[in-house]
């Protein structure tokens, strides 16, 4: 017997989602190897472990969809933008993309209430938290590049090399790379 606990309705939407957060994974695969590039070793860790919460957030999606029985696609993605004039365009375009996941996230939510889907409205729940995380991180990280200019950045990677209690540090503990 195929059980299916989410709406029909939203099945695709969680296609597209699938897609979009496949997306910023290989954007923050591309600004991680533009900070490598660039002797910062410190951002380029950040963004790799950003890009390796896209690739978990593309599996709770897909997991979701394979729990329910239901149909899954995995869509095309679009190439990542590769090149970027400094740390600060880099960084806008993170904060930007995390802005219109959050607004993604809002509105799958908004289409689970019309369907009064719970079981997706619930696992939805985890993402707006995530999101709230994601933006507040990214954007405290711009003010910061902002706040040294381009010029300074290893005053960024000094910040990011210490034990601190904000989210931006998320994940420092046991720091290797
Ligand atoms: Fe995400
Ligand atoms: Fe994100």
């Amino acid at each position: 017997m195929k059980i299916t606990l989410i709406s029909a309705k939203i099945v695709p939407e969680f296609h597209r989602q699938i897609g979009s957060e496949l997306e910023a994974f290989l954007q923050y695969l591309a600004i991680a190897a533009y900070f490598e590039k660039a002797a910062l070793p410190r951002l380029a860790a950040y963004f790799s472990r950003q890009a390796e919460e896209e690739r978990g957030h593309a599996m709770r999606f897909l997991q979701l969809l394979v729990d329910n029985d239901a149909e899954v696609v995995i869509p095309s993605i679009p190439a990542p933008e590769g090149e970027f004039r400094d740390a600060e365009h880099a960084v806008t375009l993170s904060l930007e993309r995390e802005l219109r996941v959050t607004e993604e996230i809002h509105s799958l939510l908004r289409l689970a209430r019309q369907e009064n889907d719970f079981t997706s409205e619930a696992f939805l729940h985890w993402f707006v938290k995530e999101q709230l995380e994601e933006v507040s991180s990214v954007d405290q990280l711009l003010k910061m590049i902002q706040r040294a200019g381009n010029q300074r950045l290893l005053l960024v990677e000094d910040f990011l090399a210490r034990p601190h209690p904000t989210n931006l540090a998320k994940g420092e503990e046991g720091e290797g790379g």
